[in-house]
């Protein structure tokens, strides 16, 4: 085990599972009526076990769309350099944080730019010479992760998302947003689909010239205008217990934030890649958008998760909050 696994990883993978299993009972938590949190019985186990890899099926061959279950430190050397259009990172933050097991500690920002080095500068090795990538933190733990993209990377632009929901603290405001960092390799040359996430809001001022409504339609619903989106996000949710995408990850990124960062910065058929998976939200996205995906995550129950979600988009491609093309305002039914 090396320096950074040791200071990092607390428990045993093993240890982690059967925590896991042990705390959440064998057929899993009762859930109220409404809540549509993915829950996987024990029948339905072997066959999701059977569509994740491990690492050592990754060492024998690289495929498309792989849910590889392991260590990122383990996985990275398999994987092809110069290979991906877009990469989309959600680490853990520096924030003391307990994976169902797998436990961080808040440290001081040189230590955690040191663990971010760790893995980042193989990660942009996965880049394409004209490709980008995503990278998500919160306030405490962005400047750190700034400092470290731009030791290999064009930063050219910081993403605010203002989620919405947060903690309340008594003696702090409580947090309500997050940073996206978006760089690339090459400035001069990177893909920007800017059309494809257009948005659609209410309008506020309805101007008319000639009597006619100014940039804007009026619909049975309301007034609306398509505007090009600005790097301030404050349309997005994060999941909870009553949207189908919602699983028991407690960081789990939302699928209309990744549709966004997918349609602006890939095009079909492009491979993606997340290092730190989760509960498989870049991949259930690229798979309803028809991009290519592979994902690393280190506990195998959040792996189950990605598998069913991907199970599930086979039959419903819908994204929440996107619908006919445009991405719609918070909470608009959509
Ligand atoms: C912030 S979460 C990602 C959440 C994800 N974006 C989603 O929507 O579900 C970070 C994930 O990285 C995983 N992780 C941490 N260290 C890892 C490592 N060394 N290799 C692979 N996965 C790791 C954690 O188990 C956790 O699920």
């Amino acid at each position: 085990m090396d320096y950074y696994m040791s200071a990092y990883f607390h428990t045993s993978l093993k240890q982690i599972h059967n925590t896991y299993l042990t705390s959440m009972g064998e057929d899993k938590k009762k859930r109220a009526g409404r809540n549509r949190t993915l829950s996987i019985t024990q029948a339905e186990t072997e066959g999701l076990e059977s569509l994740i890899y491990s690492c050592d099926d990754l060492r024998k061959s690289f495929q498309d769309d792989m849910i590889i279950n392991g260590d990122l430190f383990d996985c990275l050397d398999n994987i092809p350099n110069d290979f991906f259009s877009l990469i989309i990172i959600d680490p853990p933050y520096n924030l003391d944080k307990n994976f169902h097991g797998l436990k961080f500690s808040s440290m001081k920002s040189d230590v955690f730019e040191d663990y971010l080095r760790s893995w980042f500068y193989k990660v942009c090795d996965k880049l394409k010479p004209n490709g980008s990538l995503y990278m998500c933190g919160d306030w405490k733990c962005s400047s750190s992760m700034q400092r470290v993209i731009e030791e290999k990377l064009t930063i050219i632009n910081r993403i605010t998302w203002q989620r919405e929901k947060g903690r309340g603290a008594k003696t702090n405001w409580k947090n309500g947003m997050e940073d996206i960092w978006f760089a690339v390799k090459n400035k001069n040359d990177y893909y920007f689909d800017v059309e494809s996430v257009k948005m659609k809001r209410k309008v506020i001022a309805p101007y008319r010239t000639e009597g006619k409504p100014k940039d804007w339609c009026e619909t049975e619903d309301g007034n609306f205008r398509i505007t090009y989106p600005s790097n301030f996000w404050d349309d997005i949710s994060i999941p909870f217990w009553s949207m189908p995408e919602n699983t028991d990850h407690p960081t789990q990124k939302p699928e209309k934030l990744y549709a966004k960062l997918i349609l602006a910065s890939s095009k079909e058929g492009d491979y993606i890649l997340d290092p730190f998976l989760g509960s498989g939200t870049s991949a259930v996205v690229a798979r309803k958008l028809n991009r290519h995906f592979c994902g690393i995550e280190i506990n195998k129950e959040y792996c189950l998760w990605g598998a069913k979600r991907l199970i599930n988009a086979e039959s419903d491609k819908k994204i929440q909050g996107y619908a006919d093309g445009i991405f719609w305002e918070r909470n608009s039914g959509k």
